[in-house]
């Protein structure tokens, strides 16, 4: 690939116009299935002959260690939708660049899945540009002007669900901002030409399993909201398979988006509509909230591992902080020699992951408003001191490890990954927090709205839906962004080459994940695909136990932890859902969706 730096400042003929001739035969083409998956791969090599690492998994694991990756020469995309990923694909085919791409795969997120796509979300995206330019935007959602630390306790102190149910959970919304900060710094196509693909979809769309199965695994809790309930479950059915899903309401506010950029999401209807929605429930973003709303390039945490370069994301984010401390802690560890999910290995890596996580719920937290020690924390030398009292053969309990840091000195979410023909690299980690967010569709505007609040630390000391324990440092104020563990990432070999795009949802697993990956890859010289569907293990300091996707682990690996004074615990379900490609030493990319929720990678 001829690295090449996207044009800057586009020279966009665009903003405001409303002709967009060549996507709507864009999304033609897509729905007719022209250019679907066979023909968008050219195998660069022979089945068998991409690179992977002899290791085996239990044999009670469901996902193979042999499945062949996507390959292609060009570019490639994985997301956890098909629709999603074919609209990235033919944006790149088109000659959009890797942000254009990621740009109108959002927006088709928001229509196809969901569940975590979507338009009353936020998230982070990393970007690495042909030429090695690395970048990181935060378009995090934000406490509402009106927010308060004790906003979610009741007359005793005790925490209640309105952190994480209807309209008082909701943060302000920042997806549409996002994708207009990445477009006026990376857009090469017209703004339009990338928010149409989505209106189509939005018109209509055929249901799949995957879609009709998120549904149905949230039916409950959408029945609880009118507009939620008759947007998602017409008739009062889950959509059947084969039928077409329409959400008129949304495909005119994508339009209004369209037209107006972030003026049609921020502001005139769309805002009118999401404010009147929040008079409905107890909801507190006002008109100022929506307007005052920005998106923020920061920049990226940067760290080495076995010479490798890792970018990812800074706070408000803990994701590049934590996977920092716990890479250069397990850096004085040979985890290969020891033997990929060895208990020697699992129980280094919790030991090191423990001791992250306790750093991360006491000091990190949005830095515009606290301050953080994120120099030290991603320092090789802290590293050092911290990872001191690992004993090898026993586990330390998470009692007796306390933050070492001082201030001073769940499934979904959506990952997405890209990399264009000029080298260009994009991993973007979007959600509503919880499934379908906050439950809260804003009536006419037919969009969905997070309930991220829940994970600011609403009580200090207290757990939140995904058992973090966080500090003071992430309790809430008005306008400050929670703290998040998405970890879009993207990784340079050491001859300073593009080497590994990643990512996943997974709540406060999502750094771990992110992190067994990168071993996988680098330590275990395991393929993507091997990479991705290898089985899972997590610990988060509290509680205090290592969970394990079930069938991942022998019952030998299981007993030989519980020796050295570990808790285990099969989790239901599975973790995370990974899109990663990785480039081979000859520029070949290689891409897999996780078979957890049965994404999608499509080269060309
Ligand atoms: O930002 C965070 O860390 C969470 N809101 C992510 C939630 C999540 O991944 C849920 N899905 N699995």
């Amino acid at each position: 690939m001829t690295p090449r730096r996207p044009v800057l400042s586009p020279p966009l003929p665009s903003r405001g116009l409303r002709s967009v001739p060549r996507p709507i035969l864009l999304v033609a083409a897509l729905l007719l299935g022209v250019g679907g998956c066979q023909d968008a791969q050219l195998p660069p090599l022979a089945p068998g002959d991409v690179p992977r690492a002899a290791v085996s998994f239990p044999e009670e694991w469901r996902f193979p260690s042999d499945a062949e990756p996507v390959t292609a020469r060009n570019g490639g995309v994985s997301t956890t939708d098909a629709l999603a990923t074919q609209v990235g694909i033919q944006i790149l085919r088109e000659g959009g660049t890797a942000m254009d791409a990621a740009i109108a795969v959002s927006f088709a997120l928001a229509v196809v899945n969901p569940s975590a796509g979507n338009l009353g979300g936020g998230g982070f995206m990393v970007t690495r540009t042909g030429d090695g330019e690395t970048s990181a935007l935060d378009y995090r959602e934000k406490a509402p002007l009106a927010a308060y630390r004790d906003m979610y306790l009741d007359e005793e102190g005790e925490l209640t669900d309105a952190s994480v149910l209807g309209h008082r959970s909701v943060g302000v919304p920042g997806t549409v901002m996002g994708m207009w900060a990445a477009h006026e710094r990376y857009g090469t196509l017209p703004w339009e030409a990338l928010v149409q693909p989505s209106i189509h979809l939005a018109e209509g769309f055929p249901v799949a399993e995957r879609f009709a199965r998120s549904v149905r695994g949230s039916r409950a809790s959408l029945e609880l909201f009118e507009t939620t309930r008759t947007t998602f479950l017409p008739d009062g059915e889950v959509p059947a398979v084969g039928t077409t899903f329409r959400q008129p309401d949304l495909a005119r506010t994508l339009t209004r988006i369209r037209d107006r950029g972030p003026d049609g999401f921020y502001r005139g209807e769309t805002a009118d509509l999401i404010v009147e929605e929040m008079a409905r429930g107890d909801g507190l973003i006002t008109h100022r909230d929506l307007e005052e709303y920005t998106a923020v390039w920061r920049t990226p945490v940067t760290f080495t591992y076995r010479g490798y370069t890792v970018t990812s994301m800074p706070p408000s984010s803990s994701g590049g902080a934590t996977l920092a401390l716990m890479a250069h802690i397990l850096e004085d560890h040979d985890l290969a020699g020891m033997g990929w999910h060895s208990p020697e290995m699992i129980h280094v890596m919790t030991e090191a992951w423990r001791r992250a996580y306790a750093d991360r719920n006491q000091v990190l937290a949005d830095m515009d408003f606290v301050d953080v020690p994120l120099e030290r924390m991603t320092s090789r030398d802290y590293a050092r001191e911290r990872g001191a009292d690992i004993a090898l053969d026993r586990a330390t309990p998470s009692e007796e490890v306390g933050p070492g840091l001082e201030v001073g000195e769940g499934i979904n979410t959506t990952h997405y990954s890209i990399v264009d023909r000029w080298g260009n690299a994009v991993a973007v980690t979007t959600t509503l927090n919880s499934s379908f967010g906050s439950k809260v569709t804003v009536a006419g505007g037919g969009f969905l709205l997070n309930n991220e609040m829940d994970d600011f630390a609403a009580k200090p000391g207290f757990p939140n839906q995904f058992g973090l324990v966080q500090g003071e440092q992430n309790a809430i104020e008005p306008g400050k962004r929670m703290l998040s563990a998405m970890t879009p990432t993207v990784v340079t070999n050491p001859a300073g080459e593009l080497f590994f795009v990643t990512g996943t949802p997974g709540g406060s697993t999502i750094i771990t994940t992110v992190f067994q990956t990168l071993v996988n890859i680098i330590d275990f010289g395991m393929s993507v695909s091997q990479a991705v569907n290898a089985p899972r293990v997590h610990h988060q300091h509290l509680p205090d136990r290592i969970s394990w996707e079930s069938g991942g682990l022998s019952p030998e690996v299981v007993g030989a932890l519980e020796a050295r004074g570990h808790t285990l615990q099969e989790r239901g379900g599975t973790s995370g859902d990974v899109q990663a490609i990785l480039i081979l030493p000859d520029g070949t990319l290689t891409l897999h969706a996780d078979p957890r929720l049965g994404g999608t990678a499509l080269g060309y």
